[in-house]
């Protein structure tokens, strides 16, 4: 089967694009792809946005998340330059604000061990500052008096995952784009003899398209092994709690080793986030969420007082070299990835966005994606054999 008459809404001149997934990553995509010209399907297996992206904390932490210089920790502040203009142009299109808030990120040290590995990090960081304990104490006093001192990362902002994917739903459909929910994509269509991906099957039937975008997050490598591309995604649980107090506490992020506090416009906090590889079980346990209850008191003694408002978990798509997968893999014509984005894919939208627009619209990446190339995929298994 094709496209059905009424999801052809304006496509029949326009290259077709099928994104397959609608989480950030496929969202942004299909954000670029509408704005090039594009006639966009996103299609998802569940509700809009219901996994890894809006059980994230919005944490936009290039210099916070990042472990050493290189293309990665590049990668990642081009998508945090990008974020405030985007978030922006997103609240245009859509009317939704994505609740970016330009606050930075503090990481605090509670022992003399956090305090040398933080300083250590000051020989590559960019826009990073050191501030003693007293000085901290100055712009958040409510955290203990036992604190060290602490990294100060004021570009380190942070948006609402929820009210960003809520945005980017609306502004694509405005673009008309066509959003399929509830929607498994069983196997990626490929054109006899060619070996180009040219659709999907879905419980719908096959649906055909010019380029197919694989932004499946940690379900992706089912939809690429069976062209002969074993990708090691795997799912890497992370869960977390909500609390709210009277009045605001801090008006940073705050994290320290095991524990980030975010706190939100509506009031609340997000505490995060474990990290634990444990398959597609997203149950989240009274034990994880207690932990996390003690680390943020630890940092935090009054969120002891504080209301429960909720917890949650979700799967990150880990892989093996924590990079995420960007590009075209030569055995796929037709195909394009963008998944693997693990702790960062909400920083990452942006960029991932723009990079996987210009390579379908024939433009040079604006970012070098060799590192993200799919095919080495391909050289880890060889290596392990
Ligand atoms: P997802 O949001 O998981 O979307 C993938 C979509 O594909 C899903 O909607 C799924 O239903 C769909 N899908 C899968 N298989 C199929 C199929 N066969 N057919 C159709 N649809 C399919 N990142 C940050 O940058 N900052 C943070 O502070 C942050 N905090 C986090 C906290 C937690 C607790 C977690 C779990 C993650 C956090 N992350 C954070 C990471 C971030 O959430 C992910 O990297 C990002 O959401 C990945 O986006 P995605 O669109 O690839 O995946
Ligand atoms: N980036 C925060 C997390 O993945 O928990």
């Amino acid at each position: 089967m094709n496209i059905s008459t009424s999801d052809r809404r304006n496509h029949s001149t326009r290259s077709h694009a099928i994104i397959v997934g609608g989480g950030v990553i496929g969202a942004s995509i299909a954000y670029e792809l509408g704005k090039a010209g594009f006639a966009c399907t996103i299609i998802d297996k569940s509700g809009w946005s219901q996994e890894a992206s809006t059980a994230a904390a919005g944490m936009l932490g290039a210099q916070s998340e990042t472990h050493h210089p290189g293309p990665f920790y590049d990668l990642c502040r081009a998508s945090q330059q990008l974020y405030s203009d985007w978030t922006e142009e997103l609240e245009a299109a859509s009317g939704i604000a994505p609740q970016y808030i330009a606050k930075g990120i503090v990481r605090a040290a509670l022992s003399e061990e956090d305090e040398q590995e933080l300083r250590s990090r000051l020989d590559w960081i960019q826009d990073a500052e050191w501030l003693d304990a007293q000085s901290l104490l100055q712009i958040e006093n409510e955290l203990t008096p036992s604190v060290r001192g602490g990294l100060y990362l004021p570009k380190d902002h942070q948006v609402h995952p929820v009210w960003l994917t809520r945005s980017l739903r609306a502004a694509l459909e405005r673009q008309g784009c066509c959003v399929k929910e509830w929607a498994p994509v069983f196997k990626l269509l490929t054109a006899p003899g060619t070996g180009s991906v040219c659709g999907v099957s879905t419980p719908e039937g096959e649906l055909y398209a010019d380029l197919v975008v694989l932004a499946a997050g940690a379900w992706s490598s089912s939809l690429t092994e069976p062209l002969g591309l074993k990708l090691p995604i795997f799912p890497v649980k992370g869960q977390c709690l909500a609390l709210r107090t009277e009045a605001p506490l801090i008006s940073h992020t705050l994290f320290t080793k095991g524990c980030y506090i975010v706190p939100k416009a509506d009031g609340s906090c997000i505490i995060g986030a474990t990290q634990v590889e444990a398959g597609f079980d997203k149950r989240a346990t009274a034990t994880a969420i207690s932990v996390l209850h003690d680390r943020a008191q630890e940092l935090l003694p009054r969120m002891a007082e504080a209301e429960f408002v909720s917890t949650w978990s979700g799967l990150r798509p880990g892989t093996l070299d924590g990079l995420p997968y960007l590009g075209a893999w030569e055995g796929a014509p037709g195909l394009l990835l963008a998944t693997g984005h693990f702790r960062n894919g909400i920083l990452l939208a942006p960029i991932t966005g723009r990079v996987i627009g210009q390579l379908a619209t024939g433009i040079t990446p604006e970012v070098d994606l060799t590192p993200y190339a799919p095919a080495r995929a391909l050289a880890g298994a060889s290596q392990a054999l």
